[in-house]
């Protein structure tokens, strides 16, 4: 009616005021090419489509309960509903976040009481999850490093370390991880390719529960490796989406990240609350630079704050308010630690359920890789054309490297899915 009023009094008709569609904007985008879509996303939408009731979904990388569910910790509950009864306001967070948050995301992976938090040479800054932290990570390396601006990535990695340094400007290069021949850690080829990096390089270690392939170094390899990468002066990226969800012990699945820093090296790491915490779209998590000194830490924390800023210029606060409340009470803590073994147990319990399904439907293949690897994914070793077969046979999705989310696999689907999987391998 106001538009109909004001264009009468102007004199126009409603016919020349309104947006015909000869009049649209002229294509600014016709060079824009159709991208491809997100191999693990693509998995679900096939999944969503697909109408047999025995199908399966595990491609996702987020836990589900033993039926099928997603899974809000108790801990995680507890916490939300104190905060909501605290009534806190929703002003904005500084650039670098919460700074309890901070502190106590870096003692958990640094272990309570270390020294590089009590002497102040850790940077650590509130990041978007996981992601958002090796995005940091990456901007920062990409106009600080003073080594080769080149990120040596484990073959294979998260597909997303690829284009997160690629968009920061970073060059991206390999080093031998996972033998096909033994489902297991290339220890000989990762140490041959380490030593034949240039000096002062930067290489990408994930810290525990390796993804995709469930294949960690022993701690033996990891001292080994430590002492390699120190000897070539090469430093170390740690990328810690998992920790407690690898063995179930937070203590444990720190270990590599303690065994660098007690040797020596001065770290990265990015840590995310998405699987452990379970708070997924809450983005919680941290990107921490372990310093030589203090003034050294101010100034890189300066600059840090001068490359978020512009970017997103502070983190979300609810997800790291639950953090804080969880790390902060001891007995949240302990209720929450108690969460993140019963998550890593189940998928433990399942990992074996899913091996002696494969002998009892009598397949002679070793499957002894389900049971050693860790963590959320299970690299099966199956082929394309065998994933291809568990997926239009069978109903079963996952991606077409043979990875399998374990946290999919339940008491009520595991049998199934051994049968399937020998099905196609026989
Ligand atoms: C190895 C690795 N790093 C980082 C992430 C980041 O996850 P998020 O951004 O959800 O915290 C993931 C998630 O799948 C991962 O597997």
């Amino acid at each position: 009616m106001a538009l109909l009023n004001s264009s009468r009094r102007l004199g126009l008709s409603l016919r020349s005021v309104a947006t015909p569609a000869a009049a649209r904007c002229s294509s600014w985008w016709s060079n824009v090419e159709m991208g491809p879509p997100d191999a693990i996303l693509g998995v679900t939408e096939a999944f969503k489509r697909d109408t047999n009731p025995k199908k399966i979904n595990l491609g996702v990388g987020a836990y589900r309960d033993d039926n099928g569910k997603p899974f809000v910790l108790p801990s995680v509950r507890t916490a939300e509903k104190e905060l909501v009864e605290a009534m806190m306001d929703k002003e904005y967070a500084g650039i670098t976040g919460l700074p309890d948050f901070c502190t106590m995301a870096a003692n958990l992976a640094l272990g309570e009481g270390n020294r590089w938090v009590q002497d102040g040479l850790n940077v650590t800054t509130q990041c978007i999850s996981g992601t958002g932290s090796l995005r940091v990570g990456a901007e920062f390396f990409s106009k600080f490093f003073t080594g080769p601006k080149v990120v040596w990535l484990p073959t294979p990695t998260w597909g997303n370390h690829i284009p997160i340094f690629k968009h920061a400007g970073m060059e991206v290069q390999h080093y031998r991880y996972y033998d096909p021949s033994t489902c297991g850690f290339d220890f000989e080829g990762a140490m041959q390719d380490i030593a034949k990096m240039p000096e002062r390089s930067l290489i990408m270690l994930h810290a525990c529960a390796h993804n995709p392939t469930g294949v960690d170094p022993r701690p033996e390899q990891w001292k080994e490796m430590s002492s390699l990468i120190h000897k070539k002066n090469i430093f170390p990226y740690f990328d810690m989406a998992y920790q407690g969800f690898a063995s179930g012990d937070c203590e444990r699945d720190a270990q590599a990240v303690r065994q660098f820093l007690d040797d020596g090296h001065c770290i990265a790491l990015s840590q995310s609350f998405a699987k452990n915490m379970g708070l997924y779209g809450e983005r919680a998590g941290a990107f921490s630079l372990i310093c030589s000194d203090k003034e050294e830490a101010a100034r890189v924390m300066s600059q840090v704050k001068i490359l978020i800023r512009p970017m997103y210029s502070n983190p979300p606060i609810h997800g790291a308010r639950i953090v804080s409340k969880i790390l902060g009470t001891p007995a949240l803590k302990q209720q929450w630690l108690g969460d993140v073994k019963l998550m890593a147990d189940r998928i433990i319990g399942m990992r074996t359920k899913l091996r002696d399904g494969l002998a009892r439907e009598g397949s002679t293949r070793n499957w002894q890789h389900i049971t050693d690897q860790i963590g959320m994914f299970c690299f099966t070793g199956m082929k394309p054309d065998q994933v291809g077969r568990l997926t239009s046979e069978f109903s079963v999705y996952l991606t077409k490297d043979g990875r399998i989310s374990m946290a999919g696999v339940t008491s009520g689907n595991v049998d199934y899915l051994a049968h399937a999987m020998h099905q196609v391998t026989k």
